[in-house]
């Protein structure tokens, strides 16, 4: 089987105030001209009526029943939901998953994909997740590399080495940097060998959990555990709390990907974007003549009156939204809290976020 695995862990503080943690952004319908949520688009992205298992989602305790309804609502089939009582990051979440495929089939294929990105190609996707199948079923661990535009420093970078012969356009990797400081970003680029880590993975379960024994051993043996142990609520699959909160709490791009030598690269051009913050939704929106973008409740007719104002990001659930003056801000109301930054800064909402978790 070929199964999608949809991690829905995040908290996506870089869209706060409008993602907040008990409604985090893969429930929000952010895209425009498109009525589904991240997740639901995610859920729908590589459908059964095309070959694929029904998709596994594994989420925190919290957003159970947001992640039921988002797919009741699509009326998607899940094939299970995997509830974490803590959050461990991706590595060990994955580990579960893996080991859930397993348990129904010995050769099963993951394609792990975060729940909270845009990709505007499905059928380019799917060409490329089906090369990327063969290349995993060939025990490499697929990773898709998007030609990078700039020195972002939210991503991994990976740093492709000689063409494969299996899976046509592939490459291995012969360097994968998480989170590189904006100096290393800024030479990456100059390269132009780099690409970013896309985030979606295409993994043989049972070749990702031997990489993961050999490097992270503790956290293979408490999925392992987690699962064994888990218990069925309602439609969910609750794991053990015990196991899974012992698991150390690492991605898998610095638990595997950074350290194997096992990795591929695929390049993609699928129009993905992961809208990690304000300002990538501005690229995705589109612009009047000045250049400013406008949406939810302020883009209804007369709701933003913008004079002099140029470049900017405007969102409102309710009011209408006036400015005088402005370039590259965003502005972002909600009923109980107002963002208002320079665009260039909108990558350090999380630390308003951090912030208020700590006077709270
Ligand atoms: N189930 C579960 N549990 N999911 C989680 C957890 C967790 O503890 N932590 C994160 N996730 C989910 C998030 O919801 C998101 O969909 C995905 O896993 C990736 O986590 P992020 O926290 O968004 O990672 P990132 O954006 O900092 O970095 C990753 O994505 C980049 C591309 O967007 C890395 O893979 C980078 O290398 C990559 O460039
Ligand atoms: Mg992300």
């Amino acid at each position: 089987i070929i199964l999608p695995i949809i991690l829905s862990g995040g908290a996506g503080t870089r869209l706060w105030p409008l993602s907040r943690s008990l409604y985090p952004k893969q429930f929000l319908k952010l895209v425009p001209n498109d009525e589904r949520s991240l997740l639901q688009a995610t859920l729908s992205r590589l459908p059964e009526e095309e070959g694929f298992a029904a998709p596994m989602v594994i989420c925190n305790n919290d957003h159970r029943f947001l992640v039921a309804e988002s797919a009741a609502e699509f009326g998607v089939r899940t094939s299970e939901i995997i509830l974490e009582p803590v959050g461990r990051n991706t590595a060990p979440a994955i580990a579960v998953a893996a080991f859930a495929a397993l348990a129904t089939d010995p050769d099963a294929i993951l394609v792990v994909m975060p729940s909270d990105h845009v990709i505007t190609s499905e059928t380019g996707f799917r060409a490329a997740i089906a090369k990327a199948v063969e290349v995993a079923a060939d025990g490499r661990l697929v990773l898709f590399g998007i030609t990078p535009d700039r020195p972002h420093t939210g991503y991994g970078y990976i740093r492709k080495g000689a063409p494969l012969e299996t899976g046509e356009g592939a490459f291995t990797v012969d360097q994968f940097t998480e989170k590189p400081d904006a100096d290393t970003a800024e030479s990456y680029l100059a390269d132009g060998n780099y690409f970013w880590n896309s985030g979606i993975f295409v993994l043989h379960a049972r070749t990702f959990l031997d990489e993961l024994s050999r490097l992270q051993p503790d956290i293979v043996e408490a999925a392992k555990a987690a699962f064994e142990n888990a218990h069925k609520d309602l439609d969910f699959l609750r794991l053990d709390e015990e196991s899974f909160a012992a698991s150390p709490g690492i991605s898998v791009d610095h638990a595997v990907m950074e350290h194997t030598d096992r990795a591929a690269v695929l390049p993609i051009d699928v129009g993905w974007s992961d809208v990690g913050s304000w300002s990538s939704l501005a690229e995705l929106g589109e612009s009047d003549e000045a250049g400013n973008v406008v949406a939810g409740f302020a883009a209804h007719p007369n709701q933003a009156v913008l004079h002099d104002t140029r470049n900017c990001y405007v969102y409102s659930t309710r009011s209408l939204v006036s400015a005088i003056g402005l370039e590259d801000v965003v502005i972002v109301e909600t009923p109980d809290a107002l963002l208002v930054t320079d665009k260039s800064r909108a990558q350090d909402v999380g630390q308003i976020v951090e912030r208020l978790k700590r006077t709270d």
